[in-house]
């Protein structure tokens, strides 16, 4: 009779016991017993003998692999990955899978939320009636702006691009235009949408949405000179990741009026330094990277993420495995 043995891994963060009792089946496990994801050095001082590692966010980088002789694999749970560093993962023949399109809808959900609460001023108005405001004839100044029949223009229009594109339209009659690496018949055809050149887009969409990964080419894409192509009446919402944008930039049109508000759920620096200026402005909606902060979507991102560092240490190509380290 030959037993096999499971391979290790290192769970570096919360997530929900079924997923758990699922990696228990599969592997000999330890599980980071904080309640929010270990850091490097927490992560470092677990993984000599680990196979493998489910984590997300921090960086996977050469100081944290050099602690894992025998890593074969790091699922992230998260859709970016730009918490890998490719090249080092590469060169020792480490597999990286990230959790793609169960976070799709939800998502979408809170980009349309982030439009419609910086478009109608819904924080705004929250806090002006909370705080005794509200006085009879109050008019012009509680006025906001339309979202349907509007134009969007969406940058990266990859699976979430597409959903929110589906909404936008089908549930706003609005027009879409989109900026991508490569052309998307999905979305000319059931959308309509439009793909344009980045100076068309910017200067015809009254919402912009961010939706592309962090790369070396998208850092800092959207910069002083893309501001001043926008409408001021434009909307600008990130979605991706907080670096895609160069921050200062987008602070100085907001506080000049170069477009009319902004809604953020990522930011260069996160958590957000308390001395941000987007902090004080009532221009803009901030939320703390909550786009796939649901109960249901988390846990499935979890069990994906789980599934993917399974499969690969069972010597399987999940879906998940990002495309750069795939065939490696
Ligand atoms: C993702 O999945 O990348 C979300 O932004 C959460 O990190």
């Amino acid at each position: 009779m030959t037993t096999t043995t499971k391979p290790k891994i290192f769970i570096a963060r919360p997530i929900p016991p079924e997923v758990e009792q699922y990696l228990a089946r599969h592997c000999t496990y330890t599980k980071w017993s904080g309640d929010k994801p270990a850091s490097l050095e927490e992560i470092i001082e677990h993984i000599s003998d680990v196979d493998g590692l489910l984590t997300t966010g921090g960086r996977i980088n050469a100081e944290l692999l050099d602690h894992a002789p025998n890593l074969k694999v790091v699922s992230t749970m998260s859709v970016g990955y730009n918490n890998f560093d490719i090249e080092e993962m590469k060169r020792r023949g480490i597999k990286g899978t990230n959790t793609p399109d169960v976070l799709n809808d939800t998502v979408a959900d809170l980009i349309l939320s982030l439009m419609l609460s910086v478009a109608r001023r819904v924080p705004e108005m929250d806090k002006y009636i909370r705080e005794g405001n509200w006085k009879r004839g109050d008019n012009e100044s509680l006025f906001g702006l339309d979202v349907h029949h509007k134009t969007l223009g969406i940058i990266g229009m990859g699976s979430i691009g597409r959903v929110v594109a589906h909404r936008a339209k089908h549930g706003f009659g609005m027009d879409i235009l989109y900026h991508n690496r490569h052309r998307s018949k999905q979305a000319e055809q059931d959308y309509g949408a439009v793909y344009s050149s980045m100076d068309e887009l910017l200067g015809s969409s009254d919402f912009i949405v961010l939706m592309t990964p962090l790369t070396e080419e998208t850092r800092h894409m959207i910069g002083e000179a893309e501001f001043a192509k926008m409408k001021r009446t434009a909307i600008f919402i990130n979605a991706s990741r907080g670096q895609t944008v160069d921050e200062e930039a987008l602070i100085q049109a907001l506080q000049n009026g170069v477009i009319y508000g902004a809604g953020l759920d990522v930011f260069e620096k996160e958590p957000i330094d308390p001395s941000n200026p987007l902090l004080k402005m009532s221009n803009v909606v901030l939320l703390p990277h909550i786009g796939s902060a649901t109960e249901k979507t988390r846990t499935d991102m979890a069990m994906r993420a789980a599934e993917n560092l399974v499969r690969v240490l069972q010597g399987e190509s999940p879906a998940g495995l990002v495309k750069e380290l795939r065939d490696i």
